[in-house]
């Protein structure tokens, strides 16, 4: 008989480490994060500056490429992302099969993973062209699939792209406007959904960044993997928080409830959604761009004086200054002010994961690139400690008590 205890002490040594907290899986040059002092660079850039200077398919470049495009190169990008926006044909079938009552999340991980039944042209990894290619696809049609599961959802017909519009703009032409109409979009509402798309463009080694990286290791192709990346995006830990986080602020209600709902995250009967990071252990340097995005679209469209946002405001106030919240440097995450500012909008709660999928695919895509041009990739496989029975013999089952 095996000693399994024995195997272990005999075996190469290993780390167990649960839930990755000190394990560095890969190197990047993409992403840095400094999560004491609240710091996120992409390429090197500071994200606020990003926010306030660059455009998201700037941004989408330089994740891609490593450096800001010329005026030229810019162009000629901008160029290609537009020609590839439209969809198969036939993908208007494959989504028609969905339930209108379906998750559009659970639509995008279906139609993303199916693009790799419409785009065989662009499968084989080995090829750089054939890559960079699918990540053109990818960020172009990302938009198009996504409007059309919000269209889908509710029922009114596909707007299809138009291609002298501005990728925001032409974003928001196909989830609100309605055929026959002339859709002009608001240009403080362009500018925030660039502006949300960028905050969301990248977060180096996260778990759906890290899917994506370990589904690609064993070299499946980018759109499989990137549907892999949406699916675990999906949870309420990860990108489905910022639904979960307006869902919060709408069951307290009013200022009045706080007290009442923080002792329950107290006593642990629920977490504070919207707050917490694992990395960051400040504020979260997405979160404060998104705060001011937030009171411009409220200016703009909605209700500086929401009731919603008063108890945001409120409930981070108290967060930032409750001994309980203080000493775990539980800080407000992207994904707090994210919910009220797509909302005002008029994205439906179901649609904001789709948004941050939509800009996360660039990240997800420029680190897939980056692992499968790294020559020393291995395909990822974890170790893990085995805590079952000891080796035993079997016994038939007639003879089992
Ligand atoms: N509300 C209340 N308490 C919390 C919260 C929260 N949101 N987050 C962490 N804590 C507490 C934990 O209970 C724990 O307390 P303890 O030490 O007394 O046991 C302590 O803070 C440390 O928490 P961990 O669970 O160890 O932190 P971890 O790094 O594993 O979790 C996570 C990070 C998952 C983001 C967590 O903070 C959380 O669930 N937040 C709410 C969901 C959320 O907003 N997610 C979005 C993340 S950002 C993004 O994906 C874009």
């Amino acid at each position: 008989v095996i000693d399994i205890r024995k195997l272990y002490a005999e075996s190469d040594a290993f780390t167990y480490d649960p839930g990755f907290t000190s394990t560095a899986s890969c190197e990047s040059k993409i992403t840095f994060i400094d999560g004491d002092k609240g710091i996120l660079l992409h390429r090197g850039y500071p994200i606020d500056q990003l926010a306030e200077q660059s455009s998201f398919l700037e941004t989408c470049y330089l994740l891609l490429h490593g450096e800001l495009p010329s005026a030229s190169a810019f162009e000629q990008f901008e160029t290609t992302i537009t020609r590839h926006t439209m969809l198969h044909e036939q993908f208007d079938r494959f989504f028609s099969g969905f339930r209108r009552d379906a998750h559009p999340m659970a639509i995008m991980t279906g139609a993303v993973g199916a693009l790799s039944a419409f785009y065989h042209d662009s499968l084989d990894i080995q090829d750089e062209k054939q890559r960079e290619i699918s990540a053109h696809r990818l960020i172009a049609k990302m938009p198009t699939i996504a409007a059309r599961a919000f269209k889908y959802s509710v029922g009114q017909p596909f707007v299809y792209p138009k291609n002298d519009l501005s990728y925001s703009e032409n974003f928001l032409r196909m989830c609100f406007a309605v055929p026959a109409e002339d859709y002009v979009p608001n240009p403080v509402l362009t500018k925030a959904m660039d502006r949300i798309f960028i905050l969301h463009a990248d977060h180096e080694q996260n778990a759906s960044t890290s899917t994506v990286r370990l589904a690609g290791s064993s070299g499946a192709n980018p759109f499989a993997c990137i549907a892999a990346g949406i699916a675990c995006l999906w949870g309420p830990s990860h990108g489905g928080a910022n639904e979960e986080a307006l869902n919060m602020l709408k069951e307290i209600g009013t200022v009045d409830k706080i007290p009442e709902f923080i002792q329950g995250v107290k006593d642990r009967k629920y977490k504070l959604m919207g707050f917490g990071h694992r990395v960051y252990k400040n504020y979260d340097p997405r979160a404060k761009v998104m705060q001011t995005t937030c009171h411009e679209v409220l200016s703009a469209v909605g209700d500086p004086n929401d009731p919603l946002l008063q108890v945001a405001r409120e409930l981070e106030r108290i967060a930032l200054s409750d001994e309980y919240f203080v000493s775990r440097k539980l800080y407000p995450n992207i994904d707090f002010y994210s919910g009220i500012t797509l909302s005002a909008m008029g994205f439906p709660t179901t649609m904001f994961t789709v948004l941050f999928a939509l800009a996360r695919t660039v990240g997800w895509i420029a680190q897939w690139k980056e692992m499968i041009e790294d020559p020393s990739q291995k395909i990822g496989r974890p170790r893990q400690l085995y805590t079952g029975s000891a080796q035993r013999d079997f016994v038939p089952i007639s003879g089992r008590a």
